[in-house]
């Protein structure tokens, strides 16, 4: 509708009205008596994804005042709550429905700590733009992604759901995904769009402990300088939403900090849009011990700039009492409600609230969200060793796989959202079918090879992992190594003599220490989801040179979390001394670092150069470096480029990424990659919260090398 006919809209509400825009619940609400059978399907469509509020029960007619549902789909439920509701509300002004499809709604893509190891914002917008297809076409219109927080420590279940333990890539690839929701550059919703809500603000990764929901203290250096930068980096996406935290930062819950959630987020990064409470967080804050009752929670909350209170209802049990005696309160809320209606309108729901029943069927699962999914799962895949048994060689006769994830379709990760186990391909799908001539033979438990097939196999693959139930959200592990049958598993496999590699499936990195050296070839896949049994199977037989590398690093042990790759230098660097900073009882660092990744192909660097040998404020300089495939395999090419700052006037890390690019060459190619480097990207955060950096050689480094690729003199 046009604006005019908006704004007398907006005039027409009453301020409880208003309240309920602000106000977002659960489905089952909207489901009429039982024996209406087309209501019997919503029950089957709920997703909870946290402790019920039931207050709103008693409060039938605020019920059909509220703005939006989260956690329900399919078109033909939707519409059926879309139209009960209209029925009832006195403006009718249509629900708004949200839903978690962090990476995928039924074409499930792999999981996003996955999907970061692509290093490829274009695989990752694709992803995101195939995820908008089906939601739109299942009556979704806003969907709670990217979750772009900053994860260092493995023991955090919801590690799955991050880009990992760098911030350049987790921001720019949550400004990927957010532009693929969205389907534009500058925050309107292309026609197959969704609204993408950013979460969770701010710096939750950091939880105490890697415990969900653990409180966070961090310096304010820390946080601007690394924790809050992946979310500064994906609000140039222009999300229309950004989600408040369940956890505190340095005291304050952040669903109830005006600092963060006004005077940062708004002030600082910029952002115009709606900011939504997480599950039940403004009721939590009587849990924080900042708000004595749910008017206090209210009162704390509309202050601090969350606009949509999800799940409880404080806001509409006390909102008006609170405006009333504090007209500052009243214009928060009008300028929240215009925007929720602003969205509505822009998303076309006034002229027609109603999802396309015989879309959604043509739109699931098509053949080229499918291609998506598999291109995503083969770039996400890491090869992390090989003594030369990968690929599987193609005229292999006899292959065993085994272990628990050898037959299972359960392989989709956690937050799959509709995705289903039935439409996944299986590892020992994927053998078979790229392997046709050869007996593929599957057994979880290896002890149940019959003796002869063993004795003749040509190879084994073991799998191994962590089922994808325990990471995500309330998973929280204080133990990462491989289960004890795992690793008995390994050794009977190796007692057999045949060649074995192993393949990973897992939401969270694992600690493989003890296990590692007796596995001559290992392939970390995460969980790939609906084509992980093609993906992996063409990965392993060398149809695709694997390409990803690690957004995360991989333990030793689970007490070296939290682990990463850019940890502030220390006065006695680990060595193999005791006097140095290290574990008296586990190796020195990551057993896989960030960024570690092999390819089948044989990659060549060459001719690395800087068009000057120095640089002043303001400048920028470019940093060149030939790549050559020298293999017969095509390949995409992540090149990291890392910079130190060997002497500084407060500590750096020992290197931090300054940025990353993807270059697919044909056999036998070169290419030229060139990286813009400014004097801004090469400077820190300093307790006063300034950019600075001191003049200096600053060292330029590619991928994993130790030695300078290029030194730059700051002046
Ligand atoms: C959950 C999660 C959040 C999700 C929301 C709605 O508790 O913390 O990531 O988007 O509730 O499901």
């Amino acid at each position: 509708m046009k604006t005019e006919e908006l704004k007398e809209l907006f005039e027409k509400m009453t301020l409880s009205e208003k309240l309920g825009q602000l106000t977002q619940t659960t489905a089952e609400h909207f489901i009429k008596n039982e024996g209406d059978e087309a209501d019997d399907d919503i029950e089957k469509e709920l997703v909870e994804t946290g402790p019920a509020f039931d207050e709103l029960e008693e409060q039938k007619e605020a019920l059909f005042t509220v703005g939006s549902v989260l956690g329900v789909s399919g078109a033909k439920v939707i519409n059926r709550i879309q139209k009960n509701f209209l029925e009832q509300n006195r403006l009718k002004i249509p629900l708004l429905f949200m839903h978690d499809a962090i990476h995928g709604y039924r074409t499930v893509f792999p999981i996003p700590l996955a999907m970061a190891g692509s290093f490829d914002e274009e695989t990752v917008k694709l992803a995101a733009k195939c995820t908008a297809k089906e939601l739109r076409a299942v009556g979704i219109h806003v969907n709670f992604s990217p979750m772009n927080d900053l994860v260092r420590d493995a023991r955090w279940g919801r590690v799955m759901e991050s880009f990992g333990e760098d911030a350049v890539v987790s921001g720019r690839l949550g400004k990927a995904m957010i532009q693929g929701y969205q389907g534009s550059t500058d925050g309107t919703i292309g026609r197959n769009g969704v609204a993408s809500c950013l979460k969770h603000f701010a710096a939750y990764g950091a939880a105490e402990g890697g415990r969900d929901y653990a409180a966070v203290d961090l310096s304010w250096k820390e946080f601007f300088g690394a924790y809050a930068k992946p979310y500064e980096i994906a609000l140039e996406g222009k999300p229309r939403f950004v989600m408040s935290s369940f956890n505190s930062l340095n005291g304050e819950p952040a669903t109830a900090s005006r600092f963060l959630l006004t005077d940062v987020l708004r002030g600082r990064y910029g952002f115009d849009g709606i900011v939504i409470s997480d599950w039940g967080a403004v009721a939590e804050l009587k849990n924080h011990g900042v708000a004595s009752d749910d008017r206090d929670a209210a009162k704390l909350a509309l202050n601090a700039g969350v606009e949509i209170e999800m799940t409880s209802s404080s806001y509409l049990r006390f909102g008006k009492e609170l405006a009333e005696k504090n007209r500052g309160l009243e214009k928060k809320i009008n300028e929240a409600v215009w925007k929720v209606l602003c969205l509505k309108n822009a998303l076309g729901l006034f002229e027609n609230p109603y999802a396309n029943e015989a879309e959604e069927e043509k739109v699931l699962l098509s053949q080229e969200l499918l291609d998506a999914a598999k291109r995503a799962a083969c770039e996400s895949c890491v090869l992390l060793k090989n003594e030369k048994l990968l690929p599987i060689k193609k005229d292999c006769r006899t292959m065993i796989l085994t272990g628990p994830y050898a037959k299972t379709k359960e392989l989709l990760g956690n937050w799959s959202c509709r995705g289903s186990f039935d439409d996944t391909v299986s590892l020992e799908e994927g053998m078979k079918a790229v392997f046709p001539n050869a007996r593929v033979e599957a057994y979880e438990n290896f002890s149940e090879c019959p003796k002869e097939l063993l004795e003749t196999a040509d190879f084994v693959l073991v799998t191994l992992g962590e089922a994808w139930e325990l990471s995500g959200e309330g998973h929280s592990s204080a133990n990462l190594e491989l289960p004890v049958k795992q690793q008995e598993l390994i050794e009977a496999v190796r007692a057999s003599g045949r060649d074995f590699a192993a393949v990973v499936f897992s939401g969270r990195p694992l600690a493989l220490g003890s296990v590692d050296e007796k596995i001559p070839a290992l392939m970390w896949c995460w969980y790939p989801g609906t084509c992980t049994g093609m993906a992996v199977a063409e990965l392993l037989a060398g149809e695709c040179s694997p390409s990803g590398k690690l957004a995360m690093s991989l333990p030793r042990v689970s007490g070296q979390a939290p682990l990463y790759y850019n940890e502030y230098r220390s006065g006695r660097p680990a060595n193999e001394s005791s006097y140095s900073s290290r574990y008296q009882d586990c190796g020195i660092g990551a057993l896989y670092p960030f960024g570690h990744g092999l390819s089948y192909a044989k990659i060549i660097y060459s001719d690395a150069a800087v068009s000057s040998g120095t640089i002043r404020g303001g400048e920028t300089v470019t940093f060149s470096v030939k790549v050559t495939n020298s293999s017969e395999y095509s390949v995409k090419e992540t090149v990291l480029l890392y910079m130190n700052d060997p002497v500084s006037a407060l500590v750096r890390p020992v290197k931090e990424l300054l940025d990353f690019k993807r270059v697919s060459l044909k056999p036998h190619q070169s290419a030229e990659v060139i990286f813009e480097v400014s004097s801004e990207a090469l400077k820190y955060l300093n307790n006063e919260l300034k950019r600075v950096i001191e003049p200096g050689i600053v060292n330029l480094f590619l991928n994993s090398e130790e030695k300078p690729a290029a030194q730059i003199q700051y002046e």
